[in-house]
C-alpha cells in the first residue's frame, strides 16, 4: 500500500491549470512494457514535458501493484537524477469502469482515476463518477469522468459496442457540477483503435466537432476536456507490420493537425495507446525478422527503445507541452 505522495508523483490539477491558461495539452501515454516505459520517459526528460502515465485495470493486474507502483516511482526519480529538474509525473488509472478498480488503484499509488461510466444511463453514471470522487477526493486524488461514447475497442473490448455518439454540451454542467470530478473525457469523433473515422466521399477526412468542443468550452470555462482515441496511426508502422509478417486491413487515425488544434483549446489531457503498440510491434517484427539467429530478446528491446523516444518526442510536439515541466 502506498499513497502517491510517497512515490513522488502528482495529481493532474496544477498540471491542467497551467495547460490550460498556456493553450497545451499534457500527454497521456498508455505503456504495456518496460521498453515502452522508458522510451516515454526518455522523451519527457528531453523535452522537459509534463506526463501522465495510463495504465489501465488490466496492467494493473498483470504486473501487479506493488510493480506498478515501483515501476512510476523509478520514472519520478529517473527525471529528477538526470538533471531535468522536477518534471510532474501522474499515474493514471485508464478506463477504470467499477468503484473496486479505482479505490483499488487510489490505495496502490495512483494519483489520478478515470472512472468511465460514459456506457450507463445519465444518473447512473453521475452517481458511480461522485462515488469514487468522494473517496479519491479526501486522499488528494484527481478523477476523471467520461459523458458521451467513442466507438472502437480498449485492450479488454471493454469499449467494443461499436456505436458512438457524441457529447451533449447541455449536460455537461450538471454531469460536473453534481459528480465533483476534475476533468471530463468527451466524445467528438475520435475514436480507439486503428480506425478513427469514415473518409469523406472525395477522400478527405473529416474534422472533429470542434464546434461541440467550443460549446463545452464556453459552458464550462477553465475546465480541463480529456481526449481519448487519439492516435494518428502512423502509416510508417502500419507498412512495417505488414512488410514483415503482419496483416493490419486500412488504418486511419487522427491528423496531427487536428490533435494540435484541440490542445490548443480546452483539452488539457491527449490519450495516446494505439501508436505505441503498433510502433513498439513494428519495430519487434522488423528486428526479429532481420535477426533469424536471435536467441535473446534484447536483441530487440534494445532498439525499439530510441524508436519509440522518437515518436514520443513527436507527440509531445504535437501537443506542445515541451518546456512545461
Ligand atoms: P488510441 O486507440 O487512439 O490510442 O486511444 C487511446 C485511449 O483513449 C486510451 O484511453
Ligand atoms: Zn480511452
Amino acid at each position: 500500500m502506498y499513497t502517491y505522495k510517497e512515490l513522488g508523483l502528482s495529481n493532474t490539477r496544477t498540471m491542467f491549470e497551467r495547460a490550460y491558461k498556456e493553450g497545451y495539452a499534457v500527454p497521456a501515454l498508455n505503456f504495456v512494457s518496460i521498453e515502452q516505459f522508458n522510451a516515454i520517459i526518455d522523451a519527457c526528460e528531453e523535452k522537459r514535458s509534463p506526463v501522465i502515465l495510463l495504465a489501465s485495470p488490466n496492467l494493473h493486474r498483470q504486473l501487479g501493484a506493488e510493480m506498478l507502483a515501483r515501476v512510476a516511482q523509478a520514472g519520478v526519480d529517473r527525471l529528477k537524477h538526470e538533471g531535468a529538474g522536477e518534471v510532474p509525473v501522474s499515474l493514471h488509472l485508464d478506463h477504470g469502469m467499477t468503484y473496486e478498480h479505482c479505490a483499488h488503484a487510489i490505495e496502490t499509488g495512483f494519483s489520478s482515476v478515470m472512472i468511465d461510466g460514459s456506457a450507463l444511463p445519465f444518473e447512473e453514471n453521475i452517481a458511480l463518477a461522485r462515488k469514487v470522487v468522494e473517496y479519491a477526493h479526501e486522499r488528494n486524488v484527481s478523477v476523471e469522468g467520461e459523458l458521451g461514447v467513442l466507438s472502437g475497442a480498449e485492450e479488454d473490448g471493454a469499449h467494443d459496442g461499436g456505436y458512438s455518439h457524441y457529447t451533449d454540451p447541455k449536460m455537461v454542467e450538471e454531469f460536473v457540477s453534481r459528480t465533483g470530478v476534475d476533468s471530463l473525457a468527451i466524445s467528438i469523433g475520435t475514436s480507439h483503435g486503428l480506425v478513427k473515422m469514415k473518409p469523406n466521399h472525395d477522400g478527405t477526412l473529416p474534422e472533429l466537432r470542434f464546434d461541440i468542443l467550443a460549446d463545452i468550452q464556453k459552458r464550462l470555462p477553465g475546465f480541463p476536456i480529456v481526449l481519448h482515441g487519439a492516435s494518428t496511426i502512423l502509416p510508417k508502422y502500419v507498412e512495417m507490420i505488414n512488410q514483415f509478417g503482419g496483416k493490419l486491413d486500412e488504418t486511419i487515425g487522427i491528423p496531427e493537425d487536428q490533435v494540435a488544434k484541440a490542445a490548443k483549446m480546452a483539452v488539457c489531457k491527449v490519450n495516446i495507446a494505439s501508436d505505441g503498440w503498433i510502433g513498439a510491434l513494428a519495430l519487434t517484427r522488423k528486428i526479429l525478422a532481420e535477426n533469424p539467429g536471435a536467441i535473446d530478446s534484447r536483441v530487440f528491446t534494445l532498439k525499439v527503445r530510441p524508436e519509440l523516444k522518437d515518436l514520443y518526442l513527436h507527440k509531445i510536439d504535437i501537443m506542445g507541452s515541451a518546456n512545461k515541466a
